[in-house]
């Protein structure tokens, strides 16, 4: 008999958050790499969602769009009993800090009871018969808390969420867990660092800089800068989610990190250094636009990834110096100035008012 490895099996795919910034690079990679997959993106396109982050894959036959809430349990029982879905890659989330900490309740509607009905379906449909079906959860490193200068996280770490948002990825995280120890549903959970890179929203630190630079508006830094970010390319985190999809162990968590820490002061100037060069603007005139803010509360002081796992037992590291993957982004944002001028209009131009305007 002839073996075919699981990446020829046939298979549909439910991925949800598709259209936001890691689950566009995350369908992209899926609906080009195994065209004999079907993928079903399931998005509520909230501020974060936009279907153009997906414009050069959307006419692809594998690739199907759904517009919904993943806390719909009508809708998402609809799906499994319409499609044999034998995996789930569960990206949809509320994810900025800062929202979670003035709307508390969206991120535990989303991030908690969206988990939740979507672990539910999957039991169901595939309780005669697990095999072959794999639930993977797609977390954060934020939810084993804050790190003092020294030390890492593991995959061990005792979880300690101090945010909101970090607190809702934390309970989605144990959700997850308790269907597999409590209905044996086949999961895997990876956590990962902070991502940067192209369709990246520009609420979180990088592209709200390139854009504020691009603009000459000042660039917030929350407190003196001197928290420590752990950063990797996003398309590296893709990369890894596939390794884990296909070769992880059920059951398993795989801690996800770049390697790559810096303060948010020296990431700024770096990223202000490297902006002047390319837009002709003498050296150090961007980082004159750095201007230091109100601390956000409970600011978490270091994130740092242990990934040691995830490269002795499937071999993945990240491939891209940060400079390197810094000078990408940086590209990118500058040949897509349309994308970033239609995603800051509207709804987040309020938001932006309110964030940094009104404190
Ligand atoms: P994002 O905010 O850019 O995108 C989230 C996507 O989910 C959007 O397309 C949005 O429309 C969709 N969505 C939100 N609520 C929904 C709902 N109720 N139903 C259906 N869709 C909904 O987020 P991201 O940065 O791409 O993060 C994706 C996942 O990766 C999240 O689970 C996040 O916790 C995790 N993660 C992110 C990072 C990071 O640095 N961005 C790092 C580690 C883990
Ligand atoms: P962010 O991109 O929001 O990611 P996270 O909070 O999930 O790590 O923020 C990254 C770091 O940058 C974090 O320490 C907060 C800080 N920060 C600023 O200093 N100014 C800003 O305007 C933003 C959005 C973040």
């Amino acid at each position: 008999m002839y073996f075919y490895p699981s990446k020829f099996i046939m298979q549909t795919l439910l991925i949800t958050g598709g259209a936001g910034f890691i689950g566009s690079h995350l369908t992209r990679l899926f609906v080009q790499k195994y065209p004999h997959y079907k993928i079903i993106n399931l998005d509520a396109l909230t501020y974060a969602g936009n279907l153009s982050n997906l414009k050069d894959i959307e006419n692809a036959p594998n690739y199907f769009f759904v517009k919904g809430d993943v806390a719909d349990a009508a809708l998402v029982n609809k799906l499994f009993a319409e499609h044999s879905i034998t995996g789930v890659l569960h990206c949809a989330a509320e994810s900025h800090v800062d929202r979670s900490i003035s709307d508390p309740l969206a991120f535990v509607k989303t991030n908690v009871v969206g988990t939740a009905t979507l672990l539910l379906a999957a039991k169901e449909s595939w309780k005669a018969d697990y095999s072959n079906k794999v639930f993977y959860h797609i977390s954060t490193d934020e939810v084993y808390g804050s790190l003092g200068s020294t030390g890492f996280f593991y995959e061990n770490t005792a979880y300690d969420p101090r945010s909101p948002y970090s607190a809702s990825k934390a309970s989605s995280d144990h959700f997850v867990r308790a269907f597999y120890h409590t209905y044996g549903l086949p999961v895997k959970i990876s956590n990962c660092s902070n991502n940067y890179g192209p369709y990246h929203f520009p609420e979180k630190l990088i592209p709200l800089s390139i854009n504020n630079i691009i603009q000459n508006k000042p660039l917030p830094i929350y407190g003196k800068g001197e928290n420590v970010r752990d950063w990797l390319f996003v398309e590296d985190h893709v990369r890894a989610i596939d390794i884990i999809y296909h070769k992880g162990k059920i059951g398993e968590t795989y801690n996800i990190g770049g390697h790559n820490e810096w303060t948010n002061l020296n990431l700024i100037k770096e990223l202000c250094r490297q902006m002047d060069q390319k837009l002709g603007r003498e050296a150090g005139s961007s980082e004159k636009l750095i201007s230091f803010v109100k601390d956000r509360a409970g600011h978490d002081l270091r994130y740092a990834i242990d990934a040691t796992k995830l490269k002795d037992e499937l071999g993945w590291m990240p491939s891209l110096q940060f400079e390197e993957g810094l000078n990408k982004t940086i590209d990118w944002y500058l040949s897509n100035q349309q994308w970033l001028s239609d995603v800051v209009s509207g709804h987040y131009a309020d938001y932006y008012e309110e964030q940094y305007h009104k404190r």
